[in-house]
């Protein structure tokens, strides 16, 4: 099963001062060098987090791949056929939302707009995957428009785990839990690859990463979670370094 790490929130944290730190092209680095088995980011029309520069470094820099999410009809289509990543995913965007709250619905107008993506991405040669929910008819629309993989969307999943410390919780997270099951194997079933993301966090991965037929889990929010705290002793270890030293070459007239 691959991991591929989302560096958006790296890059949140950079516009929260609009400023040139952190970099999520250093950041995916080092998320390589972790063992990440790909990078995924999302160019939203908006460029709330992710800009142009980052993921026009990220494709000349990561070595195992760049996975693109993007809405259908954006410009970003037009960045995506000009850089060719290893794969777009499309993915549903509302600019009020804080985060990309549901699956793409594959019929009526996003259909034909989602189709239309899908056959532009194939023109230049993209591997393409569609972020939806784990419904089977949903699979089946997506399996018509000849896409290579879908992404399971995981946030009920992830909303349910939340009180799976209760009974009902425990019967809800066992819910979802077959939901994704059954959406893996039709999928697969189907000769599409799945992937799956969304909320996935250190306590309840395991239950995901457990379905055989997902072959890639798209996480970010919680390993970016993390990694501020994992990092935070030694950033302010360095940081106090600094400042003993200048006091000290100051003191004794260095
Ligand atoms: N997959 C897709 C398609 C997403 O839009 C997101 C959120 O940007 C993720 C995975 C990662 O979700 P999270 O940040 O909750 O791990």
């Amino acid at each position: 099963m691959r991991l591929h790490v989302n560096v958006d929130h790296v890059a949140t944290v950079r516009q929260a001062r609009r400023t040139d730190e952190p970099d999520p092209v250093r950041a995916a680095v080092l998320a390589e060098l972790g063992g990440a088995d790909g990078i995924t980011v999302h160019l939203r029309e908006d460029r709330r987090h992710v800009n142009d520069r980052d993921v026009r470094l990220l494709m000349r820099t990561v070595r195992t791949g760049v996975n693109l999410e993007l809405a259908a009809g954006s410009d970003v289509m037009t960045i995506a056929c000009e850089l060719r990543p290893m794969t777009a995913t499309l993915v549903p965007e509302r600019r009020e939302e804080i985060t990309t709250e549901g699956g793409l619905a594959l019929d009526g107008d996003s259909g034909r707009r989602t189709g239309d993506a899908v056959r532009t991405l194939h023109a230049s040669g993209i591997r393409t995957s569609l972020f939806i929910g784990p419904d089977l008819a949903v699979i089946d629309a997506a399996a018509a428009l000849g896409v290579e993989a879908v992404e399971l969307h995981t946030g009920e999943f992830a909303e349910a785990y939340k009180t799976v410390h209760t009974r009902d919780g425990r019967a809800a997270v066992q819910q979802e839990v077959t939901r994704l099951r059954r959406a893996a194997a039709h999928a697969h079933g189907l000769d599409i690859a799945v992937h799956a993301g969304h909320g996935l966090t250190y306590e309840n991965v395991a239950l995901v990463a457990a379905i055989g037929e997902i072959e890639e889990l798209n996480i970010g929010h919680s390993i970016v979670s993390r990694a501020v705290l994992t990092g935070m002793e030694r950033a302010v270890r360095e940081m106090k370094d600094i400042i003993r030293e200048a006091r000290h070459a100051a003191l004794h007239g260095e």
